[in-house]
């Protein structure tokens, strides 16, 4: 089994990534934190416990991290998640868990430290306030680490501007922190917009969730007509809204499981100012600077930033089997059906 950790902020796609790590079989969850990003911290730490008690893995600690980034007030998602982070159901249980007093990045540092070196797999649906903490006060985790996984970014359209996704924008210090630091060269995985946006919550989908009656399944089906409904209103998208979180759990599935993941292996930074603020650019692919030109200099963005040295290797996800993914899908909602 995969030694997984997951950093998040429940959210509805985020309670799918829960989902899929605490229940398929292939991994090992080894605990939660959870940060700032679609609603409070307070607010998006009862929710992984709620969504944790629902699918019958009340077992699992979890862990509250930061309540802002450390340079700008924290942003949260209203109009997409509701207030509560994850509106649209009354069936989300009341915890039967209380979150874990011990800070989340010792928790994390603690878990990671446990599992062989190059094995434990670390996900990040959220923005990257706790991990850049973690890889900053803990280095010697990175050896431990095989991949670190993230949901964010946008190298078409943005989500929450015009040219950034929301997961970045929340904290492009600490994201640009991730994607600067040489001990996870090659042990990044970015699935960004452009790759979460091919797997979509058709109609299909929907009634494949429901053709089995269930509480638990109801819950779900709910959740998900409350995301259609925001992508509908927000984003005038009728197809179906798209499932970002999961994708980034996904992608670090044993390749024997078929998820057919595609990457380009890119240098990626992010802007941190200006109307471009959390934009993420792939280094030398002709857009904004040249920053290859400057290789392991401090440099200048657009905007007159100055970007954090030279960037690491970034596996950036551009396919995937969508089919298979809602295989893995279903498979872990029979599984959370049965407990
Ligand atoms: C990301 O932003 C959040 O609102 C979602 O949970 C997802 O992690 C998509 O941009
Ligand atoms: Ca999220």
């Amino acid at each position: 089994k995969t030694p997984i950790w997951l950093d998040c902020d429940p959210g509805h796609d985020d309670a799918f990534a829960i989902l899929i790590a605490a229940l398929h079989p292939s991994f090992d969850l080894l605990g939660i934190s959870t940060i700032h990003g679609n609603s409070s911290l307070a607010k998006v730490t009862n929710n992984a416990l709620s969504v944790l008690t629902a699918i019958g893995r009340p077992d699992v600690p979890v862990y509250p991290g930061a309540k802002k980034p450390f340079m700008r007030p924290a942003v949260h998602a209203p109009d997409i998640h509701g207030d509560s982070g994850i509106d649209g159901t009354t069936l989300l249980p009341v915890p039967a868990a209380k979150p874990q007093s011990i800070p989340a990045v010792q928790a994390m540092r603690d878990a990671i430290m446990a599992t062989a070196p190059q094995t434990c797999v670390l996900v990040i649906t959220g923005t990257m306030t706790n991990a850049a903490l973690l890889f900053a006060a803990f280095p010697e985790t990175a050896v431990h680490i095989k991949t670190v996984s993230i949901m964010g970014g946008a190298f078409g359209r943005g989500n929450i501007t015009k040219h950034a996704e929301f997961n970045i924008y929340c904290d492009p210090e600490s994201a640009n922190s991730i994607f600067t630091l040489p001990a996870l060269s090659h042990k990044l995985i970015l699935s960004p917009l452009d790759l979460t946006h091919t797997v979509l919550v058709t109609t299909s989908v929907r009634q494949t969730l429901t053709s089995t009656p269930s509480t638990l399944r109801t819950m779900f089906y709910e959740l998900l007509m409350f995301f259609a409904d925001t992508y509908i209103r927000v984003f005038d998208m009728t197809e179906g809204p798209p499932l970002h979180d999961p994708v980034a759990v996904a992608a670090v599935m044993d390749e024997s499981l078929g998820m057919g993941f595609e990457y380009d292996e890119v240098e990626v930074v992010v802007l941190s100012h200006g109307e471009e603020m959390g934009r993420t650019v792939k280094v030398g692919d002709g857009e904004g600077v040249d920053f290859n030109a400057h290789e392991g200099r401090r440099q200048l963005d657009k905007a007159g930033d100055v970007v954090a040295g030279k960037g690491v290797k970034v596996r950036v996800g551009r396919k995937l089997d969508v089919g298979r993914f809602w295989e893995v899908v279903m498979e872990v909602v029979g599984r959370a059906d049965e407990r």
